[in-house]
């Protein structure tokens, strides 16, 4: 293929995009300001655990279709740049663009020097109007030259989740490009033709509707998790209530997808509680009342905190009690701790005095790194239960799902078992051990 992109920031989406483009052909030039990174990463480590990247990163890092570098000057024999830095928040919680513009000058340099035209695509998350108000204008000041014309900008946001990144890139639902210039558009267009011979739906707008398209699909989604775990509290309070019976129900109803409607210990990641934050700070500025974000906000900080409520009021005191954690990502098939609730619950329960032994098959260094000597971290979910006097699975990790009741019987001190994620038969766990999960009524 004889298209040749670079890619600005090689976090999450920034790697993936550049291994997932390289693998099809694309030459493409990787570039970040970590130097440490970009060490590990021409050595073909990843950083990060993701299904298939690092196979797939050595295989394009040695045939050199991905060349990875910290300087700019790289830039400037590729046709088209993705701005894929991330977006960080500020103190009160609002989108933070020190790095997206630091990209921005960085390109705008290179723009400046460049005969041919060269295309900028916008694939960090961005507040509405970034790109019209702030990107645009810092190219045009820097390189002297029109935006549309001499060069082109386009909004074109990612929807991958952690843990099937590799998948989702090169299976997306949709793509989404926005500009106000049509060549720019047709230019990105090409280079997704190419990439996926056929391409994914598409949706073409402006600048302002991509970048929100991207901020009301991740808050939609976390308000359908948030509206189930607040109907999992109204099910805990009936007799023989049961949230997964409601979710089955409802879904039944052509109109009401399933997906996204686990009631759980709430949503963690690097994603979801940023975005939300900085869309709820958006919608204050532009004069809109922002309580249903903040309600799916709330709900969601104070769901982990319902296990803890359970315990205390099962154990009264906490003090000299063992309690065993099995999974510590923010979801399964990542070893990303990022706003993880394992890292809320872990903290209360400390707080209260608990002793804490966890296990995850795949964060437990990272939470070592996070928590040092406080916590113990064990090797296998059996060394993990063993002695405990309540286990708490917080991550739906497959290999959880197999711990039969006898096991957890045989090994804890005291055999509780709190399902946060709905892992088991509720009926059969209950009949056998000390089972409670979310959703279920306590007075079952
Ligand atoms: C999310 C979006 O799903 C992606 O489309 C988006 O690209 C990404 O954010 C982003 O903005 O970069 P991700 O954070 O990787 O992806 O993870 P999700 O699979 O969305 O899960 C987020 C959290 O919601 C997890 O903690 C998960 O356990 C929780 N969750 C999910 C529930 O509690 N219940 C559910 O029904 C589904």
């Amino acid at each position: 293929m004889k298209h040749s992109v670079s890619i600005i920031g090689l976090g999450y989406v920034g790697l993936t995009t550049a291994i997932c483009f390289a693998s099809r052909g694309i030459n493409v030039t990787g570039i970040d300001i970590d130097k440490q990174k970009i060490r590990n990463l021409n050595k073909g480590n990843a950083e990060f655990y993701e299904k298939n990247a690092q196979k797939m990163l050595q295989k394009v890092i040695k045939n050199g279709k991905l060349k990875v570098s910290d300087n700019f000057d790289a830039v400037k024999n590729t046709e088209m740049s993705f701005l894929a830095v991330n977006t960080p928040s500020k103190k009160n919680g609002s989108m933070d663009s020190k790095f997206i513009l630091a990209a921005t000058k960085n390109i705008a340099k290179i723009i400046k020097e460049k005969e041919e035209h060269h295309l900028v695509i916008v694939k960090s998350t961005v507040i509405p109007n970034t790109t019209l108000k702030t990107i645009i204008p810092t190219l045009e000041k820097i390189t002297q030259k029109k935006c549309g014309k001499d060069f082109g900008v386009v909004v074109n946001p990612e929807f991958l989740r952690e843990g099937n990144a590799i998948y989702d890139t090169l299976h997306p639902n949709k793509i989404v490009m926005g500009s106000d210039s049509k060549k720019d558009l047709r230019k990105l267009k090409k280079l997704y033709i190419d990439f996926y011979k056929k391409l994914p739906k598409t949706v073409e707008t402006n600048y302002s509707n991509a970048e929100l398209i991207k901020y009301v699909n991740n808050s939609f989604l976390a308000t359908k998790i948030s509206f189930m775990n607040f109907v999992s509290r109204i099910s805990e309070k009936i007799e023989g209530g049961d949230v997964e019976i409601i979710k089955k129900a409802i879904t039944l109803d052509k109109r009401i997808s399933p997906l996204f409607l686990n009631a759980g210990l709430g949503y963690g990641g690097s994603c979801f509680p940023k975005d939300l934050e900085a869309f709820r700070q958006f919608c204050i500025k532009e004069g809109i009342n922002p309580r249903l974000i903040e309600d799916t906000i709330e709900i969601n900080n104070s769901q982990p905190l319902t296990v803890v409520k359970l315990i205390k009021r099962r154990f009264k005191k906490l003090n000299g009690k063992n309690i065993s954690i099995l999974g510590l990502a923010f979801k399964p098939e990542t070893d990303d701790i990022r706003n993880a609730v394992s890292i809320t619950i872990i903290k209360e329960l400390l707080k209260n005095g608990a002793k804490i032994k966890a296990y995850d098959p795949k964060a437990n260094n990272n939470m070592k790194k996070y928590f040092g000597k406080k916590i113990t971290i064990s090797d296998t979910s059996t060394s993990c239960i063993k002695g405990t006097d309540c286990c708490i699975i917080v991550t739906e990790w497959e290999e959880f799902r197999n711990i039969q009741p006898e096991r957890y019987i045989r090994l804890m001190r005291n055999p509780m078992l709190i399902d946060g994620r709905r892992l088991y038969n509720a009926k059969k766990y209950s009949k056998k051990i000390e089972y409670h999960a979310i959703g279920v009524s306590y007075f079952n």
